[in-house]
């Protein structure tokens, strides 16, 4: 085949769609060495502003050092190691947490909008899964030293199936992944969800939908 004009339009716009591809799968690349977050900044830009000054505390952080407290209702609690713990992680596109569970305890279904997310776990055994937009939850029971992924924007969740606490380390391809916990998302936003969105939703009554937001409500 020859290489005309309509051959390098045809490569041009192909290789067009495969950098645009590549700007919206992820964060958007950094254009500097570093760009530390001005976490204080009143400018609103997508991401942080850069702080004028930095140095190595900006690029550090011990807060996954320790198990974090599991108990409450759950039994399980998400430390953060994102750009708001690490403000030089501001436009690299990564992120990490650890997650602790208390023994049976539940990290409950939710979705992170902009990051995949790839789980190891440190130590115990959890039922682990996602579910797609098919409605197909993919799901299996993994141990010490195995990783699970959970696809970019899909509802998961981790259970502690043992009688013994657990951890993992999660790793984002975010620098801030964002979560929408859904059970807390519908029935403890503010100002709320009306009660008849929700009965019909989930098809129950008002006083159903009622008993749950009592039971999730923000405790203060
Ligand atoms: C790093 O900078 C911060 C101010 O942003 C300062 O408080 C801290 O003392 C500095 N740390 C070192 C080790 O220089």
């Amino acid at each position: 085949m020859e290489i005309g004009p309509r051959m390098v339009a045809t490569v041009v716009t192909v290789m067009s769609f495969a950098v645009f591809l590549g700007v919206v799968s992820a964060d958007p690349d950094m254009l500097q060495d570093v760009c530390v977050a001005d976490l204080a900044s009143k400018v609103k830009v997508n991401g942080f502003p850069c702080k004028a000054t930095f140095n190595e505390t900006d690029f550090f952080f011990a807060g996954l050092a320790k198990p974090g407290l599991t108990n409450n209702t759950l039994g399980s609690l998400v430390t953060a190691a994102n750009v708001e713990e690490i403000p030089g992680l501001n436009t690299l596109g990564v992120s990490l947490a650890r997650i602790d569970y208390a023994p049976y305890g539940l990290n409950p279904p939710h979705t992170h909008p902009r990051a995949t997310e790839m789980v190891f776990v440190l130590y115990g055994e959890l039922y682990i899964g996602f579910i797609t937009t098919a409605n197909v939850l993919v799901a299996k029971t993994i141990k010490a030293g195995e990783i699970f992924v959970f696809p970019r924007g899909l509802v998961h969740f981790q259970k502690n199936v043992m009688d013994a606490p657990a951890a993992v380390i999660a790793a984002f391809n975010s620098q801030l992944p964002g979560v929408q916990a859904i059970a807390t998302t519908l029935f403890a936003a503010t100002p709320p969800v009306p009660d008849d969105v929700l009965a019909m939703a989930f098809q129950i009554d008002a006083q159903q939908v009622e008993m749950i937001k009592a039971k999730l409500a923000p405790k203060s």
